[in-house]
């Protein structure tokens, strides 16, 4: 997964789609092989920014407010968060710092040139980048830290339960094609993931562990001196997460919209990713000093933030209508997206993204 997606220059993630009969080199968006939230809409921005509003207030309105996104992708959601700041706060947009971590330099040229419609001047002295979130120092940031999609597609271990023993699911190259094999001598880490988030699977069953969104969280926590982190993915609980019906896991591939579960075609041009274990980021967050503020649903978390307010005076049957109508949507990403939010170096108070609860009680439930 780790190669496939971010090998240079093969990775999936680190070129543009090189198919001849592509109308479109993107690989994010309607003309590529999924849709994020903000290619959808720019509500999540919009509301979003509602958000941070409180969140500056709280923060006792800092000179410079940081507004970090990892994982940027087609520059979307950056552009219209920061399209939002300039129309609805002046005050707000001259002291905010919008700083991107984008592992991929092909999508970082995407994000300038994207941005360069929106930043102007302002973009000159508001405006930057970094490749690895290990090179952003401790303690830096003073506002949010905030992440679409970005989890699901850090690598992950698969395992399955075989013969009553844990294996880790290796991949090897024989007779011109890759195959899997078992290994049952898991890594330390493998192991220690396994206590400290009480992965149980039953026999037959295969699902992830996630060590790089471990590290990632880590990170997160030690870069943030005060401030909010807000996760975007879909994801599950603990307890949902390796839940015995849940035999064949989550781990999926993409391609022009279609879903696979062969990683082994189309090597370096299909997505792959894995749902995120909310629990486990929550958890390493609170060991790492961030507290567990609470998880919602994408619904919820954009009722909260008063979506309707948003929509209400436009027809109904416009584009803008329809796409809120997909992020809301109750056996969709309504519900499987969710929203976690953790704080640092902050009282507690009230988000309104959370004013509605989704009773996932055992998120936190057993650190
Ligand atoms: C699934 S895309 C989501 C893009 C965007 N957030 C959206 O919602 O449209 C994942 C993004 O994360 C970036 N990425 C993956 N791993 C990363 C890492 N370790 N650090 C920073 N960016 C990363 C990818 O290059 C890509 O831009």
């Amino acid at each position: 997964m780790e190669l496939a997606l971010y090998d240079v220059p093969h990775g999936y993630y680190m070129t543009k789609k090189v198919e001849p009969d592509d109308c479109s080199s993107d690989r994010i968006g309607w003309g590529g092989d999924y849709v994020t939230a903000p290619e959808l809409s720019p509500i999540l921005a919009k509301t979003l920014v509602r958000q941070i509003l409180t969140i500056d207030e709280q923060l006792g309105r800092p000179a410079q407010f940081t507004f970090m996104e990892i994982g940027a992708g087609n520059g979307t959601f950056a552009f219209d968060f920061i399209h939002e700041c300039r129309t609805i706060s002046s005050d707000f947009f001259h002291r905010l710092s919008y700083q991107i971590v984008e592992r991929s330099s092909h999508l970082q040229s995407r994000q300038a040139a994207r941005l360069r419609e929106v930043g102007g001047d302002w973009g000159e002295s508001h405006l930057s980048w970094k490749s690895s979130i290990e090179e952003v120092d401790s303690d830096s940031v003073i506002g949010v830290v905030f992440s679409n999609e970005l989890v699901d597609a850090l690598p992950v271990h698969r395992v399955r339960m075989a013969g009553q023993c844990l294996h880790e699911i290796c991949v090897a190259y024989k007779d011109g094609r890759f195959v899997e094999c078992l290994d049952h001598r898991l890594s330390p880490e493998l192991m220690e993931y396994i206590e400290t988030h009480k992965v149980a699977l039953s026999e037959g069953q295969t699902s992830e562990l996630h060590l790089a969104a471990e590290r990632w969280m880590k990170h997160v926590a030690r870069l943030l001196q005060r401030g909010i982190v807000v996760t975007v993915d879909y994801g599950h609980t603990r307890g949902d997460y390796y839940r015995s019906d849940r035999k064949d896991g989550t781990f999926l591939c993409y391609y022009r919209h279609a879903i696979s579960t062969d990683p082994y075609v189309r090597v370096g041009e299909q997505d792959m990713t894995a749902h995120v274990n909310f629990s486990a980021l929550a958890s390493v967050g609170t060991t790492n000093g961030l507290d567990f503020i609470g998880l919602t649903t994408m619904a919820n978390w954009l009722i909260g933030l008063g979506v309707e307010d948003l929509v209400r005076d436009q027809d109904q049957e416009s584009e803008d209508v329809k796409a809120l109508a997909h992020l809301l949507r109750p056996h969709g990403m309504g519900t499987t997206f969710k929203v976690l939010a953790q704080r640092k170096g902050m009282k507690p108070f009230a988000l309104q993204g959370l004013r509605y609860r989704a009773f996932f009680d055992d998120v936190v439930s057993s650190h």
